[in-house]
């Protein structure tokens, strides 16, 4: 086997560019951005390294093999070439199929039965896809298994909350000083919070999970408790302030109980509060929310509630950074805030933006 592999780090639609920001820093240089990931070349400890440490992307495929299949014959024989068994542990498979709807094979169903018949296993957890473009298959396996935003500190949903990894694109969007306040009004069951705690604190966020690619024969556990020995030792106990709000008594009690689970209840102070009534510390930071979107919670009167947190915050948080999440349908406008929409993605289906600014001092305000 390889001692390098052919990755498509996936992300979701808009966040591609932070995804690729996070695999620079871990050393890799990605090939190519193209919609919904990153290409790269990977090492097997950089495959596991971005499965611990990436707080943006959604899960990793690893390209096996890429051939021309213009038919059952020539799929049947790129097929034939892989060897399952250096890739995979025994066990079963799940395939998906795809195509571009101008290759000669496009019936997907079909395609996964031939590909099923030719892998020879039963259904089991290991996800294998075959993707045809041009008449060109790849085939990929999954190294993830769970999407990498189940990042397991988070007990039953709240009211609409973000996934964790779009909790940590709005805060990089943001751009965080993570030695600045972090405030989050609006916090719902606390995800912005506890993505920004582990990221001032260094935690990784893959530290508490496991992973497919764990299963497969090229895994080495000695090498990957290195790894997490080494992100353990790069933890650190400082972290800035980070506060966060919400009217409802349950999704204070659900902040506190996932930050407990993420190891971080330390880091976090929250309150039952009105975004009306936010208090802000002295030194200004970045408020960072995802308030209703009126599409999905807070009902009709969401005009009216961006009316008034548009005035407590003009009126509160002169020189704060802003960066917020809202949908289309968001009356962003009604803050009456220099707020500009900086990153465009979806978050449950809903077309979102992050809308990032800073708030005028009240006395330089015209
Ligand atoms: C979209 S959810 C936030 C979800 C959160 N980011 C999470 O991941 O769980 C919006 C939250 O705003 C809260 N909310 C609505 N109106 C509010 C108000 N006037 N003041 C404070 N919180 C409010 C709701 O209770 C809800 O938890």
């Amino acid at each position: 086997m390889s001692a390098r592999i052919d990755a498509f780090v996936v992300a979701t639609p808009g966040l591609e560019v932070l995804v690729q920001g996070e695999l620079t820093r871990l050393g890799v240089r990605p090939a190519n951005v193209t919609h919904g990931g990153v290409n790269c070349s990977l090492t097997w400890p950089q495959l596991w390294a971005v499965h611990l440490k990436s707080r943006i992307a959604t899960r990793v495929l690893v390209r096996v093999a890429r051939f021309k299949a213009d038919g059952f014959d020539t799929l049947h024989a790129g097929l034939s070439r892989i060897d399952w068994a250096a890739w995979l542990p025994p066990g079963g498979v799940e395939v998906t199929a795809s195509t571009d709807g101008k290759s000669k094979l496009f019936h997907t169903g079909a395609i996964v039965e031939r590909v099923a018949a030719q892998i020879g296993r039963g259904e089991g957890a290991q996800q294998v896809q075959v993707r045809v473009v041009r008449d060109v298959a790849t085939v990929s396996i999954d190294a993830s298994g769970l999407a990498l935003h189940k990042r397991g500190y988070r007990g039953p949903a709240g009211k609409a909350p973000v996934r964790e990894t779009l909790a940590a694109a709005l805060i990089a969007a943001g751009e965080w000083d993570v030695k600045k306040p972090l405030v989050d009004p609006f916090c719902g069951s606390g995800t912005v919070l506890i993505e920004a705690a582990m990221r001032a604190r260094r935690i990784a966020p893959g530290r508490h999970r496991t992973f497919q690619f764990m299963q497969w024969p090229s895994f080495d556990p000695a090498g990957w408790e290195r790894l997490v020995k080494g992100a353990d030792s790069d933890v650190i106990e400082r972290c800035p302030p980070v506060l966060g709000s919400d009217r409802d008594e349950g999704a204070v009690a659900a902040t506190l109980a996932n930050a407990a689970t993420a190891g971080v209840a330390g880091d976090i102070e929250v309150v039952r509060r009105s975004a009306s009534d936010i208090e802000l510390p002295a030194a200004a930071g970045w408020i960072v929310t995802n308030p209703p979107y009126g599409s999905r919670v807070g009902g009709p009167d969401v005009r009216d509630l961006y009316d008034r947190f548009g005035a407590v915050l003009r009126e509160r948080a002169g020189g704060w950074h802003i960066a917020m999440l809202a949908s289309r349908d968001t009356p962003v406008s009604r803050l009456h805030l220099p707020l500009v929409p900086t990153l465009e993605t979806s978050n449950g289906g809903i077309h979102v933006a992050v809308h990032t600014g800073t708030v005028p001092q009240a006395d330089i305000r015209t």
